[in-house]
């Protein structure tokens, strides 16, 4: 009786013990289980720009124009690479007309200085009408 008593103690500090081991994080369970809440943050969130609005002929039409036109060299739609993530335009302008033209004219001159020291450079081989069609998809793109 006594000694399963003791036992029962035992097992019970040793559970102790590995609940705080795993509380630092240095079990395989619990990286795993980060990793797997962590994982849904991008995947969700890239799950929602671009499950949101593939179906969206504004979106097909834009990112097809954007891959011909080379723009996903140096933009992805939620990361920042060279360029800023279309999500953080689409964030900073609002979807109006004036914005599109502004845009595609920066687009087809160059653009420096609104995101940082880094250029983008001109595209004065593109036609206006393509440009346009890739920035309307870019400022469709809010979260
Ligand atoms: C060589 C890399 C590069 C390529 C190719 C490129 N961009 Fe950019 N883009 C950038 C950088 C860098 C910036 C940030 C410029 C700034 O800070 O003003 C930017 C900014 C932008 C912006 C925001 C401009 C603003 O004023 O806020 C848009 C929209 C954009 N790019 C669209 C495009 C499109 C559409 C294409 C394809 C035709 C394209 N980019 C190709 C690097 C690139």
């Amino acid at each position: 009786m006594k000694l399963a008593k003791s036992m029962a103690m035992g097992m019970l500090s040793l559970a102790a013990l590995a609940y705080s081991c795993g509380g630092g994080g240095s079990s395989d369970s619990s990286s795993e289980s980060s990793s797997s809440d962590s994982a849904p943050a991008p995947a969700a969130s890239s799950q929602s720009l671009e499950d949101k609005y593939k179906d969206d002929p504004v979106f097909v039409a834009g990112s097809a124009k954007a891959k011909e036109a080379g723009c996903t060299a140096c933009h992805m739609v939620e990361r920042k690479i060279v360029g800023p993530s279309y999500a953080d335009v689409a964030a900073k302008y609002e979807n109006t007309d004036e914005n599109v033209a502004m845009l595609t004219s920066r687009v087809i001159k160059g653009n420096v200085g609104e995101w940082g020291e880094v250029p983008m450079p001109a595209h004065p081989h593109l036609e206006n009408d393509d440009v346009e069609t890739i920035v309307k998809y870019v400022l469709l793109l809010k979260k």
